[in-house]
């Protein structure tokens, strides 16, 4: 079944990255995490000193850049002019210029073909903001996947923990909530649930719960296509 796509959006810190790797590798498709093309976006805007609210500014330097997505060892790695920035994106910093630059029609137009050309060449779980509404409208299943803003910013805290940094509960909360509003506010392509799409929200269930609901529901869906 090549062409059973599934798109997943919700807002940040809701585990859809982790969930839809391990979904995907347990059921074969190929994951794609859309936030870190927009991160490396936000990177080479950082580098190079461009105010990443500027639209014109930022569209002036995507000629420049020449953004590649590979995979080794089954983990997505992401190469900006011959550098994998992989690991870079994932700074902090990198958070908040990502949805600057991710407001900017020029640069969701410059970034969709990308995306849609993974999605024709191979079966994807593909997750984003806009993967269900506006990049892969006929994706065969559509999940909106969420978690209150309190929840997403304990497991935040946790996960920064585990590498040492110790955070304040409200600094990551008021982060999460201010990334959730510009997200969902903007004009072009605001994160919000499609129609058709399935709500899962994980506030109350943990990790292992929510993958083996995430999964349990992309087999039924499956089941119902073949
Ligand atoms: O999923 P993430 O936190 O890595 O995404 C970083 C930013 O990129 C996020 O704040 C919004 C933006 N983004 C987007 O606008 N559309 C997508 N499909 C994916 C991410």
């Amino acid at each position: 079944m090549k062409n059973f796509d599934v798109a997943i959006d919700g807002p940040s810190g809701a585990g859809k990255s982790s969930l839809a790797r391990r979904c995907a590798a347990e059921l074969g498709f190929l994951y794609v995490d859309t936030g870190a093309i927009y991160r490396t976006v936000g990177l080479a805007a950082l580098r190079r000193g461009v105010d990443c609210k500027n639209e014109q500014a930022v569209a002036a330097i995507l000629p420049e850049l020449d953004i590649r997505m590979g995979y080794e060892n089954g983990e997505q790695r992401m190469v900006l002019n011959g550098e994998d920035v992989s690991r870079e994106i994932r700074m902090p910093e990198i958070s908040m210029c990502a949805s600057d630059v991710s407001a900017h029609a020029a640069v969701r137009d410059y970034l969709m073909e990308m995306q849609r050309k993974l999605a024709r060449e191979n079966r994807v779980i593909m997750d984003g903001r806009d993967i269900g509404t506006v990049v892969l409208p006929d994706a065969k299943l559509k999940i909106y996947l969420t978690a209150s803003a309190e929840a997403r910013a304990e497991r935040r805290m946790k996960e920064l923990f585990a590498k040492g940094v110790e955070t304040d509960f409200n600094e990551v909360l008021q982060d999460i909530i201010r990334r959730d509003e510009q997200d969902m506010n903007r004009e072009v392509a605001p994160l919000r649930q499609a129609e058709d799409a399935v709500l899962v929200d994980t506030t109350h269930i943990d990790f292992d719960q929510s993958f083996e609901l995430l999964c349990s529901i992309i087999r039924q869906r499956m089941e119902a296509e073949a």
